[in-house]
């Protein structure tokens, strides 16, 4: 396994294994690895000739708190990276990422808009922004990212399309806890209380879940149902729930699979997770 730090030398390493006819799989990580991000890597493992891992805790899309209290561990991501039989772990510094000069950003306007994105626009543009460099420079066949940030995937495929990249993005079911917690870097940070208490985040999917299968198309009145669980939690702050098309996340369209969301912060951190809900009755995303 081979870490590098310099994007040219990366970006010209993988270029001449591809022109030797080698396809390559990306695993964007933020680093902090775990059994979710094994998932992604395993999936790259089972039909990419190179497996690339990026781990880049990028500035661009956090305040800068959430940066500072964002947990690293690069010496235990390594050793993770080299158990798991990846070729190349990119690992650059922000510097060469962004130097001065750099001045660009990736904007899809009318999506980045849905769910709550409006108030976070800024981090979704950070997002698109950081993953068309690395599709750049690594310069992957296949990109794998988790299904649990449904509205990140959506506007990755979305950039992808619109832009050409001749890549084809994979989504991997998100892992959770025996207890039904979504796996996440940042669980690491919460107190057991907290922990206990961002439980609440799969009752209330379930309940939601429970309605859609149900036949339920009263989508307000599922989302209050499901904010009335989580103001029951007097630890979990609200970010806000929603119950969309899955494909164009707008709440008055009906099409084959409903995204059932929840973004709640406990004790400060941001916590997320959702499900996919077919018409068919079926969950996906377990
Ligand atoms: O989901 C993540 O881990 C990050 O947003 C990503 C895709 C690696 C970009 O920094």
């Amino acid at each position: 396994m081979r870490v590098i730090s310099s994007p040219r030398k990366m970006n010209k390493i993988l270029l001449e294994e591809k022109m030797a006819g080698k396809s390559i799989g990306l695993v964007p990580t933020l680093g902090y690895l775990h059994k979710g991000h094994i998932a992604l890597i395993k999936r790259a493992r089972k039909i990419n000739d190179i497996v690339a891992v990026s781990i880049f805790l990028n500035p661009k899309q956090f305040s800068a708190k959430a940066f500072r209290k964002y947990p690293k561990a690069p010496k235990q991501d390594l050793n993770i990276c080299k158990a798991e039989g990846v070729d190349y772990v990119f690992m650059p510094n922000a510097g060469s990422m962004y130097p001065e000069s750099f001045d660009s950003s990736v904007e899809v306007p009318q999506l980045i808009g849905k769910l709550n994105g409006n108030s976070i626009r800024w981090h979704y543009r950070a997002v698109l922004t950081v993953v068309a460099k690395l599709f750049n420079i690594i310069q992957p066949n296949r990109a794998y990212f988790g299904k649990k940030d449904p509205h990140q995937l959506a506007l990755i495929k979305r950039m992808v399309l619109d832009l050409n990249f001749p890549i084809k993005i994979i989504s991997v079911p998100t892992k959770r806890a025996k207890d039904g917690l979504a796996l996440s870097s940042r669980n690491s940070l919460l107190t057991p209380e907290e922990r206990e208490a961002a439980l609440v985040i799969p009752k209330v999917i379930k309940a939601a879940e429970i309605k859609v299968k149900g036949g339920s198309t009263d989508r307000k009145a599922i989302t209050k149902t499901m904010t009335k669980m989580i103001d029951g939690v007097s630890s979990v702050k609200l970010d806000f729930v929603a119950v969309v098309d899955a494909d164009s996340l707008d709440a008055d369209r009906f099409g084959d699979d409903t995204l059932i969301y929840v973004s709640v912060f406990v004790g400060g951190k941001k916590l997320t997770d959702n499900r996919v809900v077919n018409s068919s009755r079926q969950s996906r995303n377990k």
